[in-house]
């Protein structure tokens, strides 16, 4: 089974994060699956972006749920990165969805409503995801699990991935009460044997988000299914020379 070479927020390392440009690149580079983050504007359109707040990565300030898509469109989200990238705009869910329509790629998106619950982001992305036809190549993933249980709920078809960060006991049976598929863990949390029994009980690690080559190296060694990395070049180099 191919692992799945996911680029987090896109080519983050050489991109500005969630970014057009950022999604295109990583896909030049090898990548095989993306990762984003979605919040929601106060007009309920999903906006492709990390953190709550405007201001560490685009020209606006204030919370992404405070503005329309009418302002959001109008913000700057690359020249924080390098003046290169000036002029580069927020994404909705639908830009990348659109991008990735008639290609392989793996989606793996994040709903960001661990802090602001966002009713109603479920049924959006979902209907999303359905219109485009991209039911079978999307996990879903947040770290606010009630949300993901509804997801499942909503749309028993869809993948879903559980985020967390440390130290879940016996994360595949905690995987089966949410029906999730599987674990999106940060990378220290995972050991080799946990890989193996969760693949015993059906589950399979997506571990986040690993930059560094030997970390990868024991990570493919120990059977996780897909890797998020700020550099998916690195990822597939290694996967390239294993022949995986
Ligand atoms: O989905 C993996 C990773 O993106 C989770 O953390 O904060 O980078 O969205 P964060
Ligand atoms: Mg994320």
């Amino acid at each position: 089974m191919n692992i799945i070479n996911f680029a987090h927020r896109g080519a983050s390392a050489v991109c500005p994060e969630n970014t057009m440009a950022a999604f295109r690149r990583s896909l030049e580079l090898g990548a095989t699956g993306i990762e984003t983050d979605v919040q929601m504007s106060r007009d309920g359109r999903l906006v492709l972006i990390h953190d709550e707040e405007l201001s560490r990565t685009t020209t606006g300030t204030g919370f992404i749920k405070d503005h329309t898509w009418g302002e959001l469109q109008q913000l700057d989200a690359g020249s924080w990165f390098a003046p290169e990238f000036q002029g580069e705009r927020l994404p909705l869910l639908e830009d990348l969805l659109e991008l990735l329509q008639d290609r392989d790629t793996i989606l793996n998106i994040e709903l960001k409503n661990g802090v602001f619950l966002y009713p109603g982001m479920e049924e959006k992305v979902i209907a999303l995801v359905r219109a485009y036809g991209l039911t079978e190549r999307v996990v879903l993933s947040s770290f606010n699990h009630y949300s993901l249980a509804y997801c499942k709920s909503l749309a028993p078809e869809i993948r879903t991935g559980i985020l967390y960060g440390e130290g879940l006991y016996r994360p595949w049976d905690y995987a089966a009460t949410l029906h999730a598929d599987a674990l999106h863990a940060f990378h220290f949390a995972v050991l080799p044997e946990f890989v193996t029994e969760a693949a015993e009980h059906g589950v399979v690690y997506h571990p986040f988000t690993v930059n560094d080559p030997k970390r990868m190296a024991e990570l493919i060694d120990a059977g996780v299914a897909g890797i998020i990395t700020d550099h998916p070049d690195m990822l597939a180099g290694l996967l390239a020379a294993r022949g995986v």
